[in-house]
């Protein structure tokens, strides 16, 4: 491993300094990092003009592209003074309605959530040189929608959700061990742990999705759909 580090180094940069300080190879070459991005072109004549049905074509190409988590995307969210923060999370559905994650409601998004509903969600997926931004609102999904995805995890990840007090300070690693160990002996048949009620779905109502595709020179294609009056869609092209 080291000496792959060293080699990859030294094909950077040959000096002697560097090789022995790794560290300040990488802030010293973080900006030589540079790619071409060649992708397929995003044309108005070829997208669709529902933005689900256009995501879910580009979802199916990430899922197949992807090896590792092609659902992730960066939830951002807002405190109460409007300073943001992101975290990433897993899309676990998408539709008509929106696009839905699980979590803690008493999280530090959650509680951002609570009090700004706004937020955005932004998937990356470098491998096809794309960026999909979702904008809108977010809310709690119906507690039978959670309760079935809550369900439908593996006992040892609802133990989890259970034990841990998402976004809290914990004196020690340990102690989030013990609290699984006891959940786990209460809990002999794992499958009657209930969800907890501070965990669950939030379902984003999507008001802007914008399809951003890498092309040759940084000339690349942005699609950006908003809700017009009527609650159809409708698109432009925005300058990158
Ligand atoms: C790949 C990946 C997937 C994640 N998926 C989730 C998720 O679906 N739900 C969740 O609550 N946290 C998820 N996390 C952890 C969050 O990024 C974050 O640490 C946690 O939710 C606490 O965020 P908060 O303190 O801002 O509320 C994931 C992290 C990574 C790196």
């Amino acid at each position: 491993m080291y000496k792959s580090l060293i080699r990859f180094i030294k094909r950077w940069l040959p000096g002697r300094d560097e090789v022995s300080h790794p560290r300040r190879f990488a802030r010293q070459s973080v900006a030589m990092l540079r790619r071409e991005y060649q992708g397929k072109p995003l044309e108005e004549e070829h997208v669709d003009p529902d933005p689900i049905v256009q995501f879910e074509g580009w979802f199916e190409e990430a899922a197949r592209a992807i090896r590792d988590d092609p659902n992730a995307m960066v939830l951002s969210t807002v405190d109460d003074k409007g300073r943001p923060s992101g975290r990433t999370v897993l899309l676990k559905g998408f539709g008509e309605e929106g696009f839905i994650f699980y979590t803690n409601y008493e999280s530090r998004k959650g509680k951002e959530i609570a009090g700004n509903p706004h937020v955005a969600l932004t998937f990356n997926w470098p491998e096809l040189m794309r960026q999909v931004r979702i904008e809108g609102v977010a809310e709690k999904t119906t507690e039978e929608q959670s309760d079935a995805y809550f369900h439908s995890r593996p006992a040892g990840s609802r133990i989890s959700a259970a034990a841990s007090p998402q976004s809290m300070v914990v004196a020690s690693r340990r102690e989030l061990e013990e609290r699984t160990r006891e959940l786990e002996q209460q809990y002999r048949n794992l499958d009657a742990i209930p969800r907890p009620p501070n965990w669950g779905g939030y379902l984003v109502r999507p008001e802007l999705i914008e399809f951003w595709q890498g092309r040759v020179n940084r000339l690349h294609d942005r699609i950006c759909y908003t809700r017009n009056p009527d609650d159809g869609w409708e698109f432009k092209r925005l300058a990158p």
